[in-house]
């Protein structure tokens, strides 16, 4: 029979392990979500922008083991979550980027709301391994909307579709450039 360890010696509470389960959750929902719209741009010929979303799904999935491993350090359960829903087609590559900046807005907003929770409850330990987070949504956020200004600027008309695929390709190093110039992100 399996052994049974249980201790009660950690300050990860079970309220604080749940939220930070859920937010597993959203990292692994987040990473099928960018893989499928990869494949999606991968179809339809958009091929830096697939490029762009594969690298930033492994990404979402480094987010997820973060929490997962943090979890279980602290004394808790990191669990798998069951992931459902995933949209396989996506009507423009516009509005692949509007989904995507929709989403990481989302995010933001969970990982605000399990940072005041921490500071509430003087969990001060998960709020400093919740700091990277709060940063790296700064820098997910201005990528995707750094994406959805390139229809803006260049336009979808004639050869513009096309441009746009190539810059698409390059917004992780605009994000470098801009994090020289505003400090470190
Ligand atoms: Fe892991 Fe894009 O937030």
């Amino acid at each position: 029979m399996e052994k049974q360890i249980v201790t009660t010696n950690r300050s990860l509470t079970l309220e604080t392990e749940k939220l930070l389960n859920d937010q597993v959750a959203k990292e692994d929902f987040s990473s099928a979500y960018y893989l499928s719209m990869a494949s999606w741009c991968d179809k339809t010929g958009y091929a830096n922008a697939a490029e762009f979303l594969y690298r930033h799904a492994d990404e979402e999935r480094q987010h997820m083991l973060k929490f997962f491993h943090y979890i279980n350090e602290a004394g808790g359960h990191a669990l798998q979550a069951e992931l459902t829903g995933i949209e396989h087609n996506f009507k423009s590559l516009r509005a692949v980027f509007e989904l995507v900046l929709a989403h990481e807005i989302s995010i933001t907003q969970s990982i605000n709301d399990i940072v005041d929770h921490c500071f509430a409850i003087k969990d001060f330990t998960t709020f400093q391994f919740l700091q990277w987070f709060v940063t790296e949504q700064r820098e997910e956020e201005t990528i995707a909307r750094r994406a959805l200004e390139l229809f803006d600027i260049i336009g979808e008309g004639g050869v513009g579709l096309w441009t746009i695929d190539q810059e698409l390709g390059k917004l992780e190093s605009f994000v470098q450039n801009s994090a020289t110039a505003t400090g470190p992100i």
